[in-house]
Formats: C-alpha cells, sequence, structure tokens
C-alpha cells in the first residue's frame, strides 16, 4: 500500500506526464464486464488516456451482463493471490472485499484531489471503508428508464409516452395490434431484477421501495403494493416475445433500435447503445423515467475497487488509473458514450444530450426531495448475499406461472436472513 509521501510522488508525476510527454511505467490489468457495443467504446476512452501516458493496459474482461460471471472470476483470482490491479465493483461489495483486507487505502490522493470536495456525499460514503477511500467512481446510471423506438410508436398511434401503468399497457396493446414485440425483455435474472424494481418503484412509490427492497420490512413485503406489484410484473410478461429467454441485455435493446420492438426498461447504459448505432434522442428513440417513477431515481454508481499489489511500478499504474478516473476530462468523455452521467458535481453539461441532461437535474432534484434510491438490482443497497437471494425469488416468480404471488410474497419475506456467508468462502482460504 502507498504511503502519503509516494502517493505525494505518484501525484506530481502524473501531474508533470500530463503537461510533458510520456513516462514508461506499469501495466495495469482491470477486471471488468464491458463487452457491449456502447460499453466498448466507453472503455476504449479509457484505454487511450492510459496508454497516451506509457501506461500498459491489460483487460481482464468477463463478459455477462451487470457483471455476475466477472464476480465468480475475481474471486477466483483472488483467491489463487493474483488479484488484478482494479476491478468494477460497486456497493456493498466493495465493503465486502475491503472487509477481507484485500482493498488498497487511497486516502492520500482522495485528499490531495480534494475528492469530497466534489463528489456527492452518497457516492463517496460507497466508496468508502470505516471512512477511508478503496475505490473510484466514474459515473451515475440512472436505472428506472422506459426507452421506445419513435417510428414504432407512430405506427402503432401511440402518441405520448405513458406515465402510469394503465396508459403503459394500453400502449403496449396498440403496440402489439399494429405487429411489433411490444416489450423487449431479455430474460436472464438480473433483467427481470431489474424490471422488477422499476416497477416497485412505479406501483409502491418510493417509500414503499425503501420499506420492501431496501430495509427488506415484512409487513411493507407482505402489503397490497407488493401484491400489485408483483401482478403488474407478471402482466408485462404477456407483452414479451418467445425468445426472450437468456437473450442479452444490448441484444434485447438491439430490437428497440431496429424497431422491431416498441419499449425497453433498462438503465442507461441503453442508451449507449442507441448512441453507438448512430440514433438520437428525442428523434430515433425515447427516454422517460418508467410509468410513476418520473420524481423517484434509483442510482447505479460504476466504481472500480483497487487492489493491493505488490510492485512499485504496478502501484504506480494503479495510481495513476485513479487520477485518470477522477479527472474531468475523462469523466466527460466516458460518460458522453456510456450513457450515464458523470458523478462529479457542478461539471459543465453542455455536451450531453437531453436525456443526460434530465438524469443530471434529477438526481440533484430527488437527492434534496428524499427520493433518490440505491438500485438494488444492480447491487447498490443490500450485502450479495441478500442480492443473490432476492434476485433468484424474482427471477423464479418470473419463469414459474404457478408460483402464485403470495408464495412469491413468502418467499421473499425470508430474505432478512439471507445475511451473511457474504464472501466468506474467499476469507477463509487467504
Ligand atoms: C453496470 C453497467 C453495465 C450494465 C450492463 C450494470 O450493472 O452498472 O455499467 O453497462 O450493468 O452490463
Amino acid at each position: 500500500m502507498l504511503n502519503k509521501n509516494q502517493w505525494r510522488c505518484l501525484l506530481a508525476v502524473g501531474m508533470s506526464v500530463l503537461a510533458s510527454a510520456a513516462v514508461h511505467a506499469g501495466e495495469v490489468e482491470v477486471l471488468h464486464y464491458w463487452t457491449s457495443g456502447g460499453e466498448a467504446q466507453s472503455v476504449q476512452e479509457l484505454k487511450a488516456m492510459m496508454t497516451a501516458r506509457g501506461h500498459s493496459w491489460k483487460d481482464f474482461t468477463v463478459a455477462g451482463g451487470a457483471g455476475g460471471n466477472a464476480m465468480a472470476s475475481l474471486k477466483q483470482r483472488v483467491l489463487d493471490g493474483n488479484a488484478p490491479a482494479a476491478a468494477l465493483i460497486k456497493g456493498p461489495a466493495i465493503q465486502e472485499w475491503a472487509e477481507l483486507n484485500a482493498l488498497t487505502n487511497l486516502d492520500a490522493m482522495a485528499l490531495f484531489d480534494k475528492w469530497d470536495d466534489f463528489l456527492p456525499k452518497v457516492v463517496a460514503d460507497q466508496m468508502k471503508y470505516k471512512g477511508h477511500y478503496v475505490a473510484v467512481p466514474v459515473n451515475v446510471h440512472r436505472v428506472n428508464w422506459l426507452w421506445a423506438n419513435s417510428a414504432v410508436l407512430k405506427k402503432a398511434g401511440v402518441t405520448v409516452m405513458p406515465t402510469n401503468w394503465d396508459e403503459f399497457f394500453v400502449a403496449a396493446d396498440k403496440i402489439r395490434a399494429a405487429g411489433f414485440v411490444p416489450l423487449a425483455h431479455g430474460g436472464q435474472d438480473w433483467q427481470d431484477f431489474t424490471v422488477f424494481e422499476t416497477v416497485a418503484l412505479g406501483v409502491g412509490g418510493p417509500e414503499f421501495y425503501d420499506k420492501a427492497l431496501l430495509k427488506l420490512d415484512k409487513a411493507a413485503i407482505g402489503s397490497d403494493a407488493m401484491k400489485k406489484t408483483l401482478e403488474t410484473f407478471r402482466r408485462l410478461k404477456t407483452y414479451v416475445d418467445a425468445k426472450a429467454p437468456g437473450r442479452d441485455w444490448n441484444v434485447t435493446t438491439d430490437m428497440v433500435i431496429k424497431g422491431k420492438a416498441g419499449f425497453q426498461f433498462m438503465g442507461d447504459w441503453a442508451k449507449g447503445e442507441f448512441l453507438a448505432a448512430k440514433q438520437m434522442p428525442g428523434k430515433d428513440f425515447i427516454c422517460m423515467p418508467a410509468p410513476g417513477t418520473a420524481n423517484a431515481y434509483t442510482y447505479n454508481v460504476d466504481s472500480f475497487a483497487m487492489f493491493q499489489l505488490k510492485s512499485w511500478e504496478a502501484q504506480k499504474a494503479q495510481g495513476y488509473l485513479a487520477y485518470v478516473l477522477m479527472g474531468k476530462d475523462f469523466q466527460e468523455r466516458f460518460n458522453l458514450r456510456k450513457g450515464s452521467i458523470p458523478v462529479h458535481l457542478n461539471l459543465n453539461m453542455d455536451k450531453f444530450d437531453e436525456c443526460a441532461k434530465r438524469s443530471n437535474v434529477d438526481f440533484a432534484a430527488t437527492a434534496k426531495a428524499g427520493t433518490l434510491l440505491p438500485s438494488v438490482a444492480h447491487g447498490m443497497a443490500l450485502s450479495t448475499a441478500q442480492q443473490t437471494a432476492m434476485r433468484a425469488a424474482v427471477n423464479e416468480f418470473w419463469n414459474t406461472d404457478s408460483m402464485s404471488v403470495g408464495q412469491a410474497i413468502g418467499r421473499l419475506q425470508t430474505l432478512n436472513a439471507a445475511v451473511a456467508p457474504k464472501l466468506a468462502h474467499v476469507a477463509e482460504k487467504k
């Protein structure tokens, strides 16, 4: 782990490199799962910035939306005593890794670069373990979006985007009648979970979401709002095509891009796909908060946790990566492609499109109103064990038509018990 003076020296090197030519430094190996068209273009911005400064970049890429497969590979690498320099890890999982003493302390750099001054507190807190920085955030994704193909809506006679669930089903019926798939969905557990949390927020509102999905309050899980959520969620399935099972999220977004489907519920990494396909927001496609969720915001912050490394060269490259990630230049370039917004407070949003501008305004407004909520489906709230258990219950309900709403509620009510062992199996072998 670098001490304060080493960080200062590293930062000094970093600054002078920015101003002059590249120096030779270490290799930085980064675990991520950004393999779709828009994601690959975004990560390319980062690679280019690192290699331009003389560092060599090594991809440790594990395909699979939302990172389920990547986390399994990471555990194996850490067990083997061969951690990468950085890994795309989010929310409470950051703390779980820090608890195992696997992450490096970034406080000196955070202090030098004044991270606390420009990061929203809600984001900064997630990057810290016991008050110390161990991870670096790159963006804020909003999850509660509804995406639509403008031409499909027009052909189906849908003139306005639905703002509540009744309107959504009326519009979906029209789209079906016009011969399109109403709802593009990929039947993978994390995609089911993404739609589920959005429906819960839209049907039950922010307070219900907080109690039932974040606090795992048994009464809230057993409430009418949860019944209505599950019924609405199940009804959505009737608007999905038969080829949905197993379909990747970006292939699903492509159905909307190509005009085969009308709508998709997905976080704004989907916008990265529309943009990569050269589509224009407001013209070719539409972004709107999902029905009933306009005054709330489910956030999902992509962040890189930094692992402890042995060699000084590797530590230098890692430190430089952290420095670049927090720079305004990188944050702007990356987020223009990724679909998300920069994590910096007060960054100029002029170059961003309407969807990002709305996300930026809503992030601040919902933070004030107390309706800015962590996305459960994207690992921002529960422990890994709780999240895994909830995802499995939701996935089973989506796939099992014979499972009643009551049975699903019963299953969800057992979740409080689904704490630990977290990453204990890694700890045992360390
Ligand atoms: C991540 C995004 C990623 C998406 C699809 C989300 O959980 O936060 O960065 O693009 O999953 O893999």
